[in-house]
Formats: structure tokens, C-alpha cells, sequence
């Protein structure tokens, strides 16, 4: 059975995307800071689908809460990425928040997702359209550290 990461499962988009993937018989291990969202989906999916569905409160902004999840979940083959700040009107006023959280958060996640050798995400941010010049580096980064990574291994 394969089993998913869904980040920001407690959030409107994430908790949809949860449910579904556990309907169509995935295993779903969801991570959250619990700072926005609800509480509520993810107590139903617990008694629903009991031991296909785990939840930790864990926050991007933070590699060793991130680190210890996926030392704990081993065989992820998946990761969906919902987990993002995203109103329109506190990213004008506050971008450094959203450069903090949506960038550098996801910086974190795909490191460990390096780290832990999965190869399948799917990343899904709106937010991060605001900044374009920034995230287009990240992948360039990215893809930079798996080919010294790559170039490392084969010396
Ligand atoms: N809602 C929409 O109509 C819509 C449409 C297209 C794209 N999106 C994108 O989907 C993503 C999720 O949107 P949403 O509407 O579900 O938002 P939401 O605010 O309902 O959910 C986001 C979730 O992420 C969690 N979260 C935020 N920062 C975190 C962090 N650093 N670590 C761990 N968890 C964190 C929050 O606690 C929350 O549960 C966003 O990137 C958004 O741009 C949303």
C-alpha cells in the first residue's frame, strides 16, 4: 500500500486531498504546525480510517520537528505539499512572513525530502506565484544540490 505525506492536511485544500487519498485506500501521514485550519477533519479521518491515517504537528519553519517525522515514517513514497500562509491581502503587508514560511519552509521540506530520497511531490502553492524570481532559484538549488550529490556519489 503506498503511503503519502500530506503537508498542511489541517487546512481547507490539504484536508480534502487527505480524504481522498485515504478513500482510494493510501496510507496518509499528515504534518501541520496547527496554527490555521481545522481540528475537527483530522480527528474523523483518525477514527475512519484508524491505523491508515497518522497526524504530527510539525512545522516547516523548523528542520528538526520536520527531520523527526521522517525518521519516524519510513516509506513515503509521496509527498503533497499543502502547507503554505495564503491570503492575498497579509502577503502585501507582511511579505517577510511569506518569504519565511512559503519559501523558506518549503526550502526545508524539499531538503529532507532529498535527504530521505523520495522522489515524488507534488507541489502545490498559489502563493508562491508572488515570488517567482525566488522560488524559480529554490529549484534551480535544488537541482543543483542533486547533481553534486549525484556527481559525489559516482566519485
Ligand atoms: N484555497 C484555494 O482555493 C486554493 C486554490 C489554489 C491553490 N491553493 C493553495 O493551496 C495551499 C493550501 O491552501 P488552503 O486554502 O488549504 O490554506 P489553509 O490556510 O486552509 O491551509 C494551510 C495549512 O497549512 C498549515 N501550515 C501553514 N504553514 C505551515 C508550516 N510552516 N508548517 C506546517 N504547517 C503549516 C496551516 O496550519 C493550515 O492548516 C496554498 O499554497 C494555496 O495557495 C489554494
Amino acid at each position: 500500500m503506498k503511503k503519502v505525506l500530506v503537508t498542511g492536511a489541517r487546512g481547507y485544500i490539504g484536508a480534502v486531498a487527505t480524504y481522498l487519498l485515504l478513500q482510494k485506500g493510501y496510507k496518509v501521514v499528515a504534518v501541520d504546525n496547527f496554527f490555521t485550519g481545522y481540528r475537527e477533519p483530522l480527528k474523523k479521518f483518525e477514527s475512519k480510517f484508524k491505523s491508515k491515517f497518522k497526524y504530527h504537528q510539525a512545522d516547516l519553519n523548523d528542520p528538526s520537528s520536520l527531520k523527526k517525522v521522517f525518521s519516524l515514517e519510513e516509506n513515503i513514497d509521496a509527498v503533497l505539499h499543502y502547507a503554505a500562509s495564503c491570503l492575498v491581502n497579509e502577503s502585501m503587508e507582511n511579505p517577510q512572513k511569506y518569504f519565511q514560511n512559503n519559501v523558506v519552509g518549503t526550502h526545508n521540506l524539499l531538503t529532507q525530502i532529498i535527504e530521505s530520497g523520495i522522489n515524488n511531490i507534488v507541489f502545490h502553492q498559489r502563493a508562491l506565484c508572488m515570488a517567482k524570481q525566488s522560488t524559480f532559484q529554490l529549484m534551480r538549488n535544488i537541482r543543483l544540490t542533486r547533481r553534486i550529490r549525484t556527481d559525489l556519489a559516482s566519485e
